[in-house]
């Protein structure tokens, strides 16, 4: 069995892959043959001599058209994935901490992969954090829906894969021509994409266990939190002047606070 494992890291994101990498090594399908193919604009990232790593120069999109704008890299390059029997999608921030075995992951009688999100599980569909824009194609009306699952990890068979991705690469195209971004981007249009199918494995919320959150049951992948890595918001502005404002802006919460303070001690100090 070979599987094709599509991987993103520009700019910041570059500092996940090492461990990713060596993680997925270990715990990830130890009977299939696993191909790393990373979107990367690091010209030095570790193990990116190994066989079995394709670099695929990638420039840094900034956001939110690094996440949205996924499917399109895939269909970009989409004839390096038709050999794999499988291709999955797995975001840069996933740890895999328990061995994975082919029979638990791969879809066999289904022909597609997602996993459900940890803050889903077990929810009314419709508190579920669903596209409710009727502008978008990721739209679903309350009254719809039974899972919603987690954008970090997706795949399948590599044609059923790539049909799905060739359709949500469409429906993304068509939003942004509208001037709509869906609310979770890229999340959103696979959570409308599996309503009604039968024909999609959905993986337990082991599979992407947020760092850090308390969760009656242990983690198979974990998500690792951005912000113990680097300063999300800042690489969300993502531009020079953006990210002094963002700065500026802190500063000033910072010395209001200060001032609130300062006031607090000043009031008890007189009324004592
Ligand atoms: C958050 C997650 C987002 C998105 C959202 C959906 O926990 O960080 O990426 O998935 O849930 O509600």
């Amino acid at each position: 069995m070979k599987a094709a494992i599509l991987y993103i890291c520009t700019g910041k994101y570059t500092v996940f892959w090492k461990e990713f990498y060596e993680s997925f090594e270990k715990n990830f399908l130890p009977q299939t043959e696993k191909t790393y193919f990373v979107y990367t604009d690091d010209k030095k990232l570790p193990y990116a001599e190994r066989e079995n790593v394709c670099i695929i120069p990638q420039k840094n999109l900034g956001w939110p058209d690094n996440t949205l704008q996924r499917f399109s890299l895939f269909v970009r390059e989409e004839d390096r994935f038709k050999d794999y029997d499988y291709t999955f999608f797995i975001n840069a921030n996933f740890l895999c901490v328990k061995t994975v075995s082919e029979e638990e992951f791969l879809p066999v009688a289904e022909d597609l992969l997602v996993a459900e999100h940890a803050s889903a599980h077990g929810k009314n569909p419709d508190d579920m954090t669903y596209d409710r824009n009727p502008k978008s194609l990721a739209y679903v009306p309350f009254g719809e829906g039974q899972y919603y699952v987690m954008g970090g990890l997706n795949g399948g068979k590599t044609q059923a894969y790539l049909d799905m991705v060739h359709k949500l690469k469409a429906n993304v195209d068509t939003d942004t021509a509208n001037g709509v971004v869906a609310t979770w981007h890229d999340e959103s249009h696979l959570n409308r994409f599996i309503i009604g199918r039968t024909d999609i494995k959905v993986l337990p919320p082991c599979f992407g266990f947020p760092e850090g959150w308390d969760l009656p049951y242990e983690a198979t992948m974990f998500i690792r939190d951005k912000s113990r890595y680097f300063d999300v918001e800042a690489v969300k502005v993502g531009n020079f002047p953006g990210r002094i404002k963002l700065y500026l802006g802190r500063l000033k919460s910072k010395i209001a606070i200060r001032v609130r303070i300062r006031k607090l001690i000043n009031f008890f100090k007189k009324g004592a």
